[in-house]
C-alpha cells in the first residue's frame, strides 16, 4: 500500500514538537532562558561533544539543549518546519537576513578566496561583498542578473579561488532572473581540483512557496525571513537551508559570532509559517491586479515583474522552469528622475513609504535613493536602478484600493 505524503502546508503544523515534553501545549510555548539544566555532569559533556564537533553523533542522538546562543527549542522548531517546503536537510534560523548572508559567507570563505555574485542584489549584501569581504582577503566580482552560462562562465573558468557563486533571483529590485541549473553547471565545471563551488541563493523574493533553489542545484538557500515568513513588519530575522553537513558548518559560525535569533522572534515566525502559503498566494493575486494596472496606464513607461515577456530575451522561459508563480513584488519606472518619483511616492494614500517587503501591508519605496543608495552611480546605472524606478512589495488590501491608490498617486505626475 503506498503511504499517502504529507504536504508541507500540514507538516508545518507538527514537526519537530512533542506536546507531551510541554505540558501537553497544544501551541509551541515560548522557552525564553537563556540556558538549559543538564540532568547530570555527562549528560553535560556529551552536549558540548556534539556541539563543538569534537564527537559524531551516534544513530538516534540528537544535539543537548545548552545555551541559547547555540540553541534553543522555539529556533529549532521553526528549523525543522522551514525546511519542509525547500526539501531542505536542515535550516539554521538567523537574527537576521544580513546574519544568514554574512555568516553563511565567513563559513565558505578564507583570504584568498573570490566570491562570485550576480548584481544587482539587495544593497546591505552589496555593501557586505564589495566594501567588507575584500577587507578579510575575500575578492568579490559580479555579472548581471539574468547573464546566459556563458556570461557566467566567463567570470568563472580560469579563476581557481573562485569558491562560491551567490545568486540572488529574482534580483532585488530589477526582478530580473539568473539560470540557477546554469549556475549549477558552471560551478561544477570550474571548481578547482579537490573542491567545490558553492552556489548561494537568496530566495528571499519568491521562496518557499513559488522558487525552491535547492532542486535546481544550489547547496544553500538563504532567506529574509523578516520578509514573507514573518509576513507582518513585526520582526527580523534570518534563515540558511541546505545539507546537514553544510548547515552544521553555519551554525559554528552563528554560534560563535552571535548571529542567532532569540526565542520570541522565533515564535512569532512559528506562527506566520501556518499562513504562509495563503498570505503569499493572496498577496501575488493583489499584484497581478496592480500589474495589469500599470502595464496600461500611460504615464507607466515600464514594469517589472517575474514572468513577464517584457523582462527580456529568455527571462520568461527561465520562469516556467524555475518558478511556479510570480510573487507580490513589483518595480516600475515613471520617466523622468527622482523627482517624477517623489511626486508618486508622495501622493500614496493607501500604500506605505517604507523599506522592506513580503509583509501583509503594501510598502512602496525608491530603491535608488532608498535601499540601493550605497551603490555608486554607475553601479545603479549598470544594475538598472534608475532615478525613476518605484518598488512595491504588495500586501494584502483590497487590490481595487491599491489600483484607484495608485491611480491618484499617477496624477499627481
Ligand atoms: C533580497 C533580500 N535579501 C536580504 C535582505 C536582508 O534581510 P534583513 O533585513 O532581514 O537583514 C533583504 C532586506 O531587505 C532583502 O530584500
Amino acid at each position: 500500500m503506498s503511504r499517502h505524503k504529507v504536504q508541507p502546508q500540514t507538516s508545518i503544523f507538527s514537526k519537530g514538537y512533542d506536546p507531551q515534553r510541554s505540558e501537553g501545549a497544544a501551541c509551541v510555548p515560548v522557552f525564553r532562558t537563556s540556558t538549559f539544566i543538564f540532568p547530570n555532569a555527562a549528560a553535560g559533556k556529551r552536549a558540548f561533544e556534539i556541539a563543538y564537533g569534537l564527537d559524531a553523533m551516534k544513530p538516534g542522538e540528537s544535539p543537548a539543549l545548552i545555551y541559547t546562543r547555540v540553541n534553543n527549542p522555539n529556533s529549532e522548531i521553526v528549523e525543522d518546519r522551514v525546511t519542509c517546503w525547500d526539501g531542505a536537510e536542515a535550516a539554521a534560523l538567523f537574527s537576521s537576513g544580513m546574519g544568514a548572508i554574512s555568516s553563511a559567507c565567513l563559513s565558505f570563505l578564507r583570504p584568498g578566496d573570490t566570491l562570485v555574485f550576480s548584481d544587482p542584489v539587495y544593497g546591505g549584501t552589496e555593501y557586505f561583498f564589495r566594501h567588507m569581504l575584500p577587507g578579510f582577503g575575500i575578492r568579490t566580482k559580479s555579472f548581471p542578473a539574468g547573464s546566459s552560462k556563458a556570461e557566467m562562465e566567463a567570470m568563472v573558468a580560469g579563476d581557481p579561488t573562485v569558491k562560491v557563486l551567490y545568486i540572488e533571483t529574482p534580483a532585488n529590485p530589477t526582478l530580473m532572473q539568473t539560470d540557477l541549473r546554469a549556475a549549477r553547471e558552471v560551478a561544477d565545471a570550474h571548481a578547482a581540483p579537490d573542491s567545490r563551488i558553492l552556489v548561494m541563493v537568496d530566495n528571499t523574493m519568491l521562496g518557499p512557496i513559488y522558487c525552491r533553489p535547492l532542486q535546481h542545484g544550489a547547496d544553500l538557500v538563504l532567506y529574509s525571513a523578516t520578509k514573507f515568513f514573518g509576513g507582518h513588519s513585526d520582526l527580523v530575522a534570518g534563515l540558511a537551508l541546505g545539507s546537514r553537513e553544510l548547515i552544521s558548518r553555519v551554525k559554528v559560525t552563528r554560534t560563535i559570532l552571535g548571529s542567532n535569533s532569540d526565542p520570541d522572534t522565533a515564535w512569532l515566525i512559528l506562527r506566520s509559517l501556518g499562513t504562509l502559503e495563503i498570505r503569499m498566494e493572496k498577496q501575488q493575486e493583489n499584484a497581478i491586479r496592480v500589474v495589469d494596472f500599470l502595464l496600461r496606464h500611460p504615464k507607466v513607461k515600464e514594469v517589472a515583474y517575474p514572468g513577464l515577456d517584457s523582462m527580456g530575451p529568455g527571462q520568461a522561459d527561465l520562469h516556467r522552469r524555475q518558478c511556479s508563480g510570480s510573487g507580490s513584488l513589483l518595480s516600475f519606472r515613471v520617466g523622468g528622475g527622482e523627482a517624477e518619483a517623489f511626486k508618486v511616492l508622495d501622493a500614496v494614500r493607501e500604500m506605505k513609504l517604507a523599506v522592506s517587503l513580503g509583509g501583509i501591508e503594501t510598502l512602496i519605496e525608491h530603491p535608488s535613493t532608498m535601499t540601493h543608495s550605497d551603490m555608486t552611480a554607475a553601479e545603479k546605472a549598470r544594475a538598472g536602478i534608475g532615478e525613476d524606478l518605484i518598488r512595491v512589495s504588495v500586501g494584502l488590501e483590497d487590490s481595487e484600493d491599491l489600483v484607484a491608490d495608485l491611480t491618484q498617486a499617477l496624477d499627481a505626475l
